[in-house]
């Protein structure tokens, strides 16, 4: 098996690599550059290296949560079982954003060529939720309202969802997929730093509420240390009723009633008939083709796979490859195409079950085109001059990021999120989970800007059961009908910037995964009217693009995807993402 906790580490490798080897000293000798068919399968003189191995791959931010799903796929499982154990597994140790107190998306594209399906578990506005519930008596929004109050919980998603993506593609049984992670809140894990580094700078946020104080901290109030070892007795309860009732053992019973005890002592909304009512939904995937390569992305409620997919057509008529990674033509053109991404999307994305998106349209080759005429080749257009453009009819109503690749050839892509870190940071008392502050995703007022700056309208206005929009992106890319990559991140706005980023690192820059994943990024969302960079886009890149009129900010670290690829010959890369210490890929 080949572990690698740290994926940059360069030596860490590489079985089934012979026929890769015998191409490279070929072109070697020959002078030549190499350019496999499809997939980086020639790893040799790259920067970075991703794991490899033949039958199974997981990827996730946690490596806990890597190594149960990996024993999932070794034991015979496949890609669904050992996603769900690795989410359920996340909920324990990762607390921050894996939970059973939130929601999410996941795309299976099995190894049959079949269509591919999304799994939409969002969390929903309770039923007493209301247009104006975030806004004062005089139509201010009350910011905190949304984001660190009772009334910031959506109605949770996960269980209802990993359960339902176990029923259609799984083997295994709810109660087999949740064992790893109740043994991990029963008998505790090994903090990481990262752990540690979180709960102390949350504090402040998180002690307010007495249940989080006694659940996450040590009696004295700090933060557990790297090293020793953290349980969660009331977790590994609340766990083993779903173990044991199926998904009415969260919905009903006693975790509903410590829920909604929880609720109705602090003002909030989510009742009985709330929980027993939630439903993940099946959709269909937003589809796309960039270059040859067909990507499947999320649809709605969440925005992710349709602005990819928009953005990726226009830049389809660039020449990005020639152009290069990086380079301040290529970070223009996407600067420029991800501005009129954004600005569609706070206008017309929300959640198809409740108002008409204009899907079609917007992931049209000919809207692209239309968009694309628009882009100067040397001079930002300002944001104040983009509004939302036009894109062809509406049509009828359709509708921490983890990836598993089994010996199938079956693939999950997943993320999950109690928005920000640690949701909310209110913790049902007695249950031992964290609630999602997701209403903040809603718009709480027609153009005033949520935590991540993302302004919305009409499209996205609370209403009783729907869904907020989101960004997450779980992707899945094919390359004639057989799965090739698997990736996907979480970064609110950055989500679909950073997915779309290691879509092109490959597509346009012929990288392999780890060393598309490492790369620097970039990000503009339309406003504000900056391009954001991570460190190591250069300073004469810099000029170059301020020179066109760009603003340019460097801020710290965008997204953390967690990502596979599938060679042509079947070999499997994994490549986490070192943007978060924790993050591993293994193999087997
Ligand atoms: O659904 C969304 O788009 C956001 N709630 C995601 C939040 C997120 O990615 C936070 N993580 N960095």
């Amino acid at each position: 098996m080949d572990r690698a906790p740290h994926p940059q580490t360069p030596e860490t490798r590489l079985p089934g690599r012979s026929g890769a080897l015998h191409v490279l000293v070929l072109a070697l000798c020959l002078s030549v550059p190499v350019t496999p068919a499809f997939g980086q399968a020639i790893l040799e003189g790259e920067r970075f290296h991703p794991v490899s191995a033949q039958q199974g791959m997981v990827a996730t931010s946690h490596t806990l949560a890597t190594e149960v799903a990996l024993k999932v796929l070794e034991e015979g499982g496949n890609a669904t079982d050992a996603a769900v154990t690795a989410g359920f597994a996340l909920a324990v140790t990762q607390p921050r954003s894996g939970n059973i107190g939130g929601g999410g998306f996941m795309l299976i594209s099995k190894g049959d060529g079949s269509a591919p399906e999304a799994i939409d578990y969002r969390e929903k506005a309770p039923s007493g939720a209301t247009e104006t519930m975030y806004q004062d008596e005089a139509g201010n929004v009350v910011r905190n309202r949304s984001r660190f109050t009772h009334l910031a919980a959506g109605v949770p998603g996960t269980v209802a969802g990993f359960a339902l993506a176990l029923d259609r593609h799984g083997t295994l049984s709810l109660e087999q997929a949740l064992e790893p992670a109740i043994k991990l809140a029963r008998d505790g894990f090994i903090v990481p730093q990262r752990f540690t580094e979180g709960l102390e700078q949350a504090r402040e946020r998180l002690q307010r509420w007495p249940a989080t104080l006694k659940t996450f901290y040590r009696d004295d109030g700090s933060a557990w240390e790297a090293g020793e070892r953290f349980r969660q007795p009331e977790l590994a309860d609340t766990l083993q009723r779903i173990a044991d009732k199926g998904v009415k053992g969260f919905y009903e019973g006693e975790t509903a009633q410590l829920i909604v005890e929880e609720m109705q002592r602090h003002g909030g909304l989510i009742t009985h008939q709330d929980l027993a009512e939630y439903q993940p939904v099946v959709r269909t995937p937003v589809h796309g083709n960039y270059r040859g390569y067909d990507i499947y992305s999320m649809s709605p409620p969440s925005s992710g796979g349709t602005h990819i997919v928009q953005i990726l057509n226009i830049l389809e008529g660039f020449p990005i490859a020639e152009l290069g990674h990086n380079s301040a033509d290529t970070i223009h053109y996407m600067a420029e195409a991800m501005k009129l991404a954004y600005a569609d999307r706070s206008q017309y994305l929300g959640d198809t079950d409740y108002v008409n998106v204009p899907l079609q349209g917007l992931t049209s080759k000919p809207y692209a085109e239309e968009l694309r005429k628009s882009i100067k080749a040397d001079e930002a257009r300002p944001a104040d001059e983009i509004s939302p453009g036009q894109p062809p009819g509406y049509e009828s109503p359709e509708t921490t990021h983890f990836s598993v690749v089994d010996k199938w050839g079956n693939a999950v892509s997943n993320t999950y999120t109690i928005n920000f870190s640690y949701g909310s940071g209110i913790t049902v008392q007695g249950a031992g989970f964290l609630l999602n502050n997701e209403m903040d995703d809603f718009s709480a007022k027609p153009g005033v800007p949520n935590a991540y700056g993302l302004t919305g309208g009409e499209a996205n206005k609370v209403e009783p059961g729907k869904r907020m929009l989101s960004s997450m992106s779980p992707t899945i890319v094919r390359k004639d009908d057989r799965n090739f990559l698997v990736t996907g991140s979480p970064g609110g706005s950055r989500i679909i910037t950073t997915t779309l980023q290691v879509l092109m690192n490959v597509i346009d820059h012929d990288m392999n995964i780890q060393t598309a994943v490492n790369a620097p990024r970039i990000h503009h969302q339309w406003l504000p009217d900056e391009i954001r960079t991570e460190q190591g886009i250069s300073r004469d890149t810099v000029r170059l693009l301020e020179s066109r009129g760009h603003k340019v900010v460097t801020h710290s670290a965008m997204g953390a995807i967690q990502s596979i690829m599938v060679g042509e010959d079947g070999t499997l890369y994994g490549g986490a993402d070192p943007r978060r210490s924790t993050s591993s890929a293994m193999g087997y």
